[in-house]
């Protein structure tokens, strides 16, 4: 398996984890991206990469009728168990398993990066109705803030991924021109212990050795133990929500 596989499916063992420390989306992000549907009915929407559930309990919060696609057996059973009124189904994004034109939108959260392009966007125009949505968002600490940023530099392992362009990495002839709106937010943290916690749900974390991964966790802590914003008892992260949405084309 090449190393784009093994961290498209490494979130697995630590699905609990995840599911403890990864921050939630803030709902202006998924009205936003839902807001080219009509706005006076309960939508149909498929969570695609649904993880253990962060994008789908807003959209159950929201009063859609959701279906979670995801393709982990440990992310989707940790899902189950957290979020109910949602039907869940084994799947990936290049085999969605729904029939044809029975959604209004599909959302895709942090993990667009992961699908193959040229068999997802064919899949995802198939199962949406006509005038769908395609979502795609990146929940991200923002590298705007100093110490943020600082830490980005601290927290990095020997496996980095390459920041894309979304709407480069969206775009398709079947859909409209990508629109883009990024959300600012935050994740609260109890402790520096909390933050290191969460970066260990990251792929680039969970695919290194014990070792390596031990000594980033050490140089992780001592930097946010020695700084201001984060040594003193619970802080938050600054986070943006960056989403890209595309209309389905007549
Ligand atoms: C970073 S997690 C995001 C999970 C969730 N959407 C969230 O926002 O917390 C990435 C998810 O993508 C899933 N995934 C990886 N490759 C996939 C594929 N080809 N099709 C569908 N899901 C995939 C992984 O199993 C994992 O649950």
């Amino acid at each position: 398996m090449d190393l784009h596989a093994r961290r498209a499916d490494s979130f697995g063992e630590q699905a609990q984890a995840y599911a403890e420390h990864r921050p939630d989306y803030p709902l202006a992000a998924i009205r936003w991206a839902l807001e080219p549907l009509a706005q006076d009915r309960r939508l149909d929407v498929l969570d695609l990469a649904a993880g253990t559930g962060k994008l789908t309990a807003g959209l159950v919060a929201e009063g859609h009728c959701v279906t979670a696609v995801e393709p982990n057996e440990q992310m989707l059973s940790e899902l189950v168990r957290r979020v109910h009124d949602v039907r869940a189904l084994p799947g990936h994004a290049e085999h969605i398993p729904v029939p044809d034109q029975t959604v209004d939108a599909v959302l895709v959260g942090t993990a667009f990066h992961w699908f193959d392009h040229a068999k997802t966007m064919p899949e995802i125009a198939r199962v949406l109705r006509p005038g769908g949505v395609v979502a795609a968002m990146w929940n991200e600490p923002d590298m705007s803030v100093d110490w943020l940023a600082e830490f980005e530099r601290v927290s990095a392992s020997s496996v980095q991924m390459t920041r894309q362009d979304p709407a480069g990495m969206l775009a398709h002839p079947l859909f409209g021109t990508p629109e883009r709106q990024v959300f600012q937010h935050a994740q609260h943290r109890d402790s520096p212990e909390a933050l290191v916690a969460t970066v260990n749900t990251h792929s680039r974390m969970l695919v290194v050795s014990a070792e390596e991964r031990e000594t980033v966790n050490e140089k992780m802590l001592a930097f946010l133990r020695s700084r201001p914003e984060t040594s003193n008892g619970p802080f938050d992260v600054p986070m943006r929500t960056d989403v890209t949405r595309m209309v389905l084309s007549g």
